[in-house]
């Protein structure tokens, strides 16, 4: 998939595509409260920004505004190069923009099939237009497996998966009903090594695919083993944006765990 190349050209950059999604000088006040000040950052498609930062550094409410749950206070929102403003989650969605947050909403005890479909269910085109169970499963099963995610069971119930394969049955299903852009909240900040594994070669699948990902996490090895892109928000300011070639995972770790004032903490506490 690419991105859908429309008139403004001047805008274009990453090999002449217009981003998907693009914030300019955006900046986000709760009364006095400054939670962003500023931000200017692109999603291209084929590609994975990565957005670091620590507890309150403002990336929940910089996700909430391009996922259309909140607007800006200032600066502007494009999407395809066009000003936009997004009234709800459900218009950002029928631009393709959709969010997988952390607290993902699944039933557990109901099968993976009907988690996949939930709201959305397919029904047999004849009277009584009952559940048309087979077509979910044999759909839920190929979209899957198209990402590579291989479920011995699509019966078993969504609470019997690890926390990996969950974050990927969310991810797959936003991908089914139509998003170009997928925003994932902190996908692997509860899991393992191994579960998060599982879910970075998602992203790193989804990549390839054409989608342009947005990548929230706390993890600089996570943001630099998928990233093509990086912002760093520090209270609600742009710290750095840089992209994957620009950047050392050393000196990404660095800069995601203050920089100098990590520093200044060993000199104090007496380590070097
Ligand atoms: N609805 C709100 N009303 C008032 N202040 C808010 C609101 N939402 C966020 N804030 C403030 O904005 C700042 C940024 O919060 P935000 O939740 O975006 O940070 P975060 O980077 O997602 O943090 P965490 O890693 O803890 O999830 C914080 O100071 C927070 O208290
Ligand atoms: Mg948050």
């Amino acid at each position: 998939m690419t991105a859908t190349v429309q008139t403004q050209s001047n805008e274009a950059s990453a090999g002449g595509q217009t981003p998907l999604v693009e914030l300019r000088n955006v900046g986000k006040s709760y009364g006095h409260i400054h939670a962003l000040k500023d931000i200017s950052l692109r999603v291209h498609a084929g590609q994975v920004t990565g957005i670091l930062g620590d507890n309150g550094a403002g990336k929940s409410t910089l996700i909430k505004i391009i996922a259309g749950l909140h607007q800006q206070t200032e600066g502007e929102l494009l999407v395809d190069g066009e000003p936009t403003k997004f009234s709800s989650p459900a218009d950002a969605l029928g631009k393709g923009i959709a969010t997988v947050y952390q607290n993902l909403a699944v039933v557990p005890l109901m099968p993976v099939w009907r988690n996949f479909f939930l709201g959305q269910e397919v029904r047999k085109k004849s009277f009584p237009y009952s559940l048309d169970a087979n077509a979910m499963r044999a759909t839920t099963l190929a979209e899957l497996a198209k990402m590579g995610i291989e479920l011995p069971d699509v019966d078993a119930p969504i609470g019997s998966l690890s926390g990996g394969q969950r974050q990927c049955v969310a991810i797959a299903r936003a991908v089914f009903f139509g998003a170009r852009v997928l925003i994932l909240d902190e996908p692997t900040a509860a899991l393992g090594v191994k579960q998060s594994g599982v879910v970075l070669k998602y992203i790193t699948a989804a990549k390839e695919a054409g989608f342009g990902v947005v990548f929230i996490t706390h993890n600089p090895h996570h943001a630099h083993m998928v990233g093509d892109h990086f912002v760093l928000l520090n209270r609600g300011r742009q710290k750095l944006d840089c992209t994957y070639d620009e950047i050392s995972l050393e000196h990404l770790t660095q800069q995601m765990a203050g920089g100098d004032e990590l520093e200044a903490l060993s000199h104090e506490l007496g380590r070097k």
